[in-house]
């Protein structure tokens, strides 16, 4: 499995710990669309570059991360394609990928710690869309890009 990761400055340090936490699993490889230091930088420019970058299956999931993971996930929605889900703890991921089918999760570096961030983003990971009724409700959302 493909995933990429990208931060601003305020969520640097989450993502270099998540980063090398992948790294270390079996069958994932993973991209860093940066920052790469903790240089003042804009989330939304992050957003983009990793939500077109899932958009276009070049990674089979992302992770974008802020401070707050609010900006993150207002602006990497923006991207067509993408379903971003800010996650705070494993069960809000258990259920963005359960009922909302996300490709993106969204973290937050100045809220959730190491080891929360871990399992949170373990759980993203092993847990499927579920479809059914919650397909037909994607679906929708989906839709609503046709018109943009
Ligand atoms: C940067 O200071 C901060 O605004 C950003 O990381 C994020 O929290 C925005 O939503």
């Amino acid at each position: 499995m493909k995933i990429s990761l990208a931060s601003d400055h305020a969520s640097f340090e989450l993502k270099e710990h998540l980063r090398k936490y992948l790294e270390n699993k079996k069958d994932v490889e993973v991209i860093d669309l940066g920052t790469y230091n903790k240089e003042s930088t804009d989330y939304p420019d992050y957003a983009k570059k990793l939500g077109e970058h899932v958009s276009s299956k070049e990674s089979d999931i992302g992770i974008a991360m802020c401070g707050t993971g609010l900006g993150m996930s207002i602006a990497v929605n923006k991207v067509k394609g993408i379903r971003g889900a800010l996650c705070l703890y494993p069960t809000m991921a258990e259920y963005a990928r359960k009922h909302n089918n996300a490709n993106v999760l969204v973290m937050a570096g100045r809220l959730t710690g190491p080891d929360l961030a871990e399992w949170t983003v373990d759980k993203f990971l092993e847990t499927e869309f579920e479809g059914g009724r919650h397909k037909r409700r994607v679906d929708k959302i989906s839709s609503m890009e046709d018109n943009l």
